[in-house]
């Protein structure tokens, strides 16, 4: 005859979680490491998880200029959902040019405006690069897929191009500017570009054939001409 015995619980077995620690032993894993872990996974919220993925500098940055706003209504209008249920995301939309002095705050509003679009509730994939970063990934090397860089540069749904025009030009730069910029205009997605120069000078700088297609498929962002950085070591 069977007889009845009472759940045991893992605390009410201490041979039980003997075992355990001996098998965690063998594996190198000190048991207190175990116990000390929470219950429940820290909850990951998608905008924790766009902090980690961001500069500290401009984790907390949120948008607050009128014209970046109302690119971020325009994107989120414009983004569906891949399928029934799903969160929507950034498909295509317009681009913003935000010229200004250093210091002005235009990277601050570039990722800003990401963070908009995710409390939004919109899904962003997104990189982030600036122009003389992207030109040094894009240099000829034995290790690196050029084409393959650009291709992602080129993808991506939401783009910040940051400080277009400081790099010193060449034909390479421009080159490699134009395919950018020409494929970005030709899918329709969505681009923060910042830059110092003034229209003017970005086609000096960067050609006709890259300022005609920003002067179409972006709005332009001045910032008033205030360097914040001295501002907050002033302060
Ligand atoms: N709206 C803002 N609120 C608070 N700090 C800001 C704001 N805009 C810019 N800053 C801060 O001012 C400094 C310069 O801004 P940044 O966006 O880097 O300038 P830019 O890209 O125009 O050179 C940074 O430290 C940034 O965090
Ligand atoms: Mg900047």
């Amino acid at each position: 005859m069977r007889t009845h015995r009472d759940p045991q619980t893992l605390a009410d077995a201490p041979s039980v979680l003997d075992r355990m620690a001996r098998i965690l032993a063998a594996r190198g894993i000190d048991r207190a490491t175990v116990d000390a872990l929470p219950d429940e996974p820290e909850p990951f919220s998608p905008e924790d998880a766009l902090s980690a993925g961001m500069p500290p500098r401009y984790r907390s940055a949120v948008a607050d200029h009128p014209l970046v706003l109302a690119w971020t209504r325009q994107v989120a209008a414009q983004a569906a959902a891949p399928s029934t249920g799903a969160r929507r995301q950034v498909t295509t939309g317009p681009s913003l040019l935000m010229a200004g002095v250093t210091g002005a705050g235009k990277t601050h509003q570039a990722y800003g405006a990401v963070r908009v679009l995710v409390q939004a509730g919109i899904g962003v994939r997104w990189r982030a690069t600036t122009a003389a970063d992207l030109y040094a990934e894009l240099r000829p090397s034995s290790d690196t897929d050029t084409e393959r860089v650009l291709s992602a540069y080129s993808r991506v749904p939401l783009l910040i191009l940051d400080d277009l025009g400081a790099a010193k030009t060449s034909e390479f730069v421009e080159e490699q500017t134009y395919r950018l910029v020409n494929r970005r205009y030709n899918a329709m997605l969505p681009t923060l570009i910042t830059t110092n120069l003034r229209i003017s000078d970005l086609k000096a700088h960067l050609g006709d054939r890259v300022t005609s297609r920003l002067a179409e498929m972006t709005t332009r962002v001045e910032f008033e001409p205030v360097d914040r950085r001295r501002l907050q070591r002033a302060a």
